[in-house]
C-alpha cells in the first residue's frame, strides 16, 4: 500500500490498525516536503510501523509499474498542481485491479460553492496552495481507467 503525499503522518494511525487485521501489508509512503517527512518518520517511529517513507513527490514515483494493491491520497489532489498528471501516476503504481482510496473535500453545490470561489484565492495563498475550488470529485468520477465504489 502507498500513501501517496503522506505530510505528516495523520493517516499513519489507520495504516496501524489495518496492519493489525492484516499483517501482510506492506506499507509505503512518499513525502517530499522534509518538514512533514520528520514528523512523519516520528510519527512511524511512535506508533512502531513498519513503513516505508520516501522523500521523492508524485511525479516521479520510485516504484515500477504495477507495484501496489492500493493507492491512498488524503487531501493531496486539493494542492497538486497537475492532478491530471497525478492520476497518471496512481494508475501507473497501482495493479490491474488496485483501489486508489481518498479523502478530498470538494467543489460544493450551491451557494457555498460561490462561497467557495469567493475566498480561494485568500485561501490558496494561505494554505500552501490547497485550492477550495476543485471539483476533484467530477474529476475521479469521469476518469473511466476507475470504477467508483
Ligand atoms: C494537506 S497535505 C496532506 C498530507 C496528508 N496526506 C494528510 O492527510 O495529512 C498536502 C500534501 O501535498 C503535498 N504538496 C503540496 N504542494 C505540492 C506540490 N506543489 N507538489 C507536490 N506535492 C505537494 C505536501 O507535501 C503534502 O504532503
Amino acid at each position: 500500500m502507498l500513501d501517496l503525499e503522506s505530510g505528516t503522518g495523520a493517516m499513519f494511525p489507520y495504516f496501524k490498525t489495518a496492519t493489525e487485521h492484516d499483517q501482510s501489508l506492506v506499507l509505503h509512503a512518499i513525502e517530499p516536503d522534509p518538514q512533514m517527512r520528520r514528523r512523519a518518520v516520528q510519527k512511524v517511529n511512535d506508533l512502531a510501523l513498519d513503513m516505508t517513507i520516501r522523500s521523492e513527490g508524485w511525479q516521479s514515483l520510485p516504484y515500477a509499474h504495477d507495484s501496489f494493491d492500493i493507492v491512498v491520497a488524503s487531501l493531496v489532489f486539493c494542492t497538486i498542481p497537475d492532478v491530471e498528471a497525478a492520476l497518471d501516476e496512481v494508475t501507473w503504481a497501482l495493479k490491474p485491479g488496485g483501489e486508489f482510496r481518498f479523502l478530498e473535500h470538494v467543489y460544493a453545490d450551491g451557494w457555498l460553492a460561490h462561497v467557495q470561489d469567493a475566498v480561494n484565492l485568500i485561501w490558496r495563498l494561505s494554505a500552501a496552495g490547497c485550492h477550495l475550488n476543485r471539483d476533484t470529485a467530477a474529476t475521479f468520477r469521469n476518469d473511466d481507467r476507475f470504477e467508483m465504489v
